[in-house]
């Protein structure tokens, strides 16, 4: 579903990021503003990450990382879960074919293991599926959270006896979900809220921080241009001085 009749944009000044990471947030306000249910903007929600995949290959970005569940939301109420993970079925059910096509390679952060078993399954097919392609990686961060994920880092650790000393930052960073892959340049957050939430708290170390108002279902393919723009305005100085040459 490309969206045939989008306006063209100009890239000349512009450097892509490489690996570009959202906090999809905002769904629920998004609803609530039109009088639905919550779980109708989880549903627009997901029309949108169609668009923003679409505008991921079109721009050329190499990586990107959704977070699509965090480990505290399963805190909300039920019939809420249950909605988002009937979304996340029928959304892998429907478009894997398309993503498989588009080039798309699926990778998982988080813990499968906590996932009713049938959406365990859709998942493993999907990554199978789709393991050898690579004009995108998308990671979905799904039951997933940073402090989580390190100390899931932390026990892997213990369990190969790493010796104290030879760990470095980059062993370490292999025992995360995202291994292998380059730190985000750049982290969206959607609905104008100020915090990570748990989100890539190792590997967001030196990400720019975009945050939009929008709500996630009306950020869309321009909304994500808009963000590039920003980030190369960004001068990414990592603890040094500026380059003045
Ligand atoms: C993001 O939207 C989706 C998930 C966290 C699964 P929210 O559901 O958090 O929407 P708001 O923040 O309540 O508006
Ligand atoms: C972060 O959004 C998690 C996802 C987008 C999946 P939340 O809505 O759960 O975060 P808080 O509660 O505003 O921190
Ligand atoms: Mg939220």
């Amino acid at each position: 579903m490309l969206e045939r009749q989008s306006k063209p944009l100009d890239f000349s000044a512009c450097k892509i990021p490489e690996h570009v990471a959202i906090i999809m947030d905002g769904n629920g306000r998004w609803a609530r503003s039109k009088g639905l249910p919550r779980v109708a903007g989880h549903r627009a929600g997901a029309e949108n990450l169609r668009r923003i995949i679409n505008a991921c290959v079109e721009f050329g970005i190499k990586i990107l990382t959704i977070y699509a569940f965090s480990t505290e939301n399963w805190g909300r109420p039920e019939s809420e879960v249950r909605g988002l993970m009937r979304i996340f079925a029928r959304v892998l059910d429907q478009e894997i074919g398309e993503l498989h096509e588009q080039g798309v390679c699926l990778h998982h952060l988080g813990d499968l293991e906590g996932v009713e078993a049938k959406l365990q399954d859709k998942v493993r097919r999907a990554i199978e599926l789709t393991k050898d392609n690579d004009r995108l990686v998308l990671n979905v961060a799904f039951n997933y959270g940073g402090r989580a994920e390190i100390l899931h880092a932390v026990r892997q650790m213990l369990a190969d006896d790493i010796s104290p000393e030879i760990l470095t930052e980059e062993l370490f960073s292999s025992y995360l979900f995202t291994r292998g892959l380059k730190d985000p340049d750049l982290v969206i957050r959607t609905s104008g809220e100020l915090r990570i939430s748990n989100f890539l708290i190792w590997q967001a170390a030196y990400s720019e921080y975009y945050p939009t108002p929008a709500f996630w279902p009306d950020f869309g393919r321009e909304g994500l241009y808009e963000a590039i723009v920003a980030y190369n305005k960004r001068d990414r100085r990592y603890g040094l001085v500026p380059d003045e040459s």
